[in-house]
């Protein structure tokens, strides 16, 4: 979506929580290894992590919650690894699904859809289905994305519609690349979490990461709580915001 108006800043000192947090929920396997548990088992508490946080994130205002749960690149990990990872995934729609709908959470999907497996197809359509009325917090799931991949396809797609004639080359700009995005409806994030100490992106919303801020915790993810969550907002909150402009003191 578009930048923020720079003028739409709340006045400092006002902390209003950040509309759109993003999380690479990252460090299970490492979370295990230190336990002397299989990766599976890391896993299977980071879902559990996952329910606490989408939980913590809707008591902290936060409209607006988008999880990285599996990477275009990490069907590269071992074949029973994937197993484990989709098994959780479905585990966890229809687990958790009924509740979410319940808490009128809407479900959002983002990643590339074509060539999964019919039934991880068809829970994840189901989870938007059911959910796309709801009008209280939004849990995107970025799963099987990546962010090369989205632009990539973008472009693409503004390609076949100047090759159709429906748009001239010249028009091309970023509102309009942004608008054949998966998030194209969702507004950037304000908060970048990632958990495990590493400090990279990881092909996660390289777009829409423009103007983000980033808090990089060594925390593993089934660790990770409502207080991480609001120790990282916390840090969020300290952070001056100038998306290319003047901050208010040099402004005066
Ligand atoms: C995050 O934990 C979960 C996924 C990437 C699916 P990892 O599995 O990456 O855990 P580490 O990074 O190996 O500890
Ligand atoms: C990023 O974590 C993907 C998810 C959290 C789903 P990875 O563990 O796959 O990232 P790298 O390989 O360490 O960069
Ligand atoms: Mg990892």
């Amino acid at each position: 979506m578009s930048m923020p108006d720079a003028a739409q800043k709340p006045e400092a000192g006002v902390a209003t929580p950040p509309v759109h947090v993003a999380i690479i929920m990252d460090g299970n396997g490492r979370w295990a290894a230190a336990r002397g548990l299989p990766r599976r088992e890391g896993h299977r508490r980071g879902v559990e992590a996952l329910r606490n946080v989408v939980k913590a994130a809707g008591e902290l205002g936060v409209r607006y919650l988008t999880i990285y749960s599996f990477s275009a690149e990490n069907w590269s990990r071992p074949a029973d690894e994937i197993e484990d990872l989709m098994g959780l995934l479905k585990r966890f729609v229809r687990n958790d699904l009924a509740d979410l709908h319940k808490n009128d959470v809407r479900v959002r999907i983002i990643g590339e859809r074509a060539n999964l497996k019919p039934d991880i197809h068809a829970l994840l359509s189901e989870a938007e289905e059911l959910t796309k009325n709801n009008s209280g917090q939004t849990l995107v799931v970025a799963f099987n994305y990546g962010a090369q991949q989205e632009i990539a396809q973008a472009a693409k797609k503004l390609a076949e519609e100047v090759a159709s004639g429906k748009l001239a080359a010249a028009e091309i700009d970023a509102a309009k690349l942004a608008a054949h995005l998966h998030t194209k409806d969702i507004p950037d994030p304000d908060l970048i979490i990632r958990t495990s100490g590493e400090q990279r992106l990881s092909n996660f919303l390289l777009w829409q990461a423009a103007y983000a801020e980033f808090v990089f915790v060594p925390t593993h993810w089934p660790d990770f709580d409502k207080a991480a969550l609001q120790a990282a907002i916390d840090e969020f909150h300290k952070r001056e915001r100038r998306f290319g402009g003047l901050d208010a003191k040099a402004r005066a």
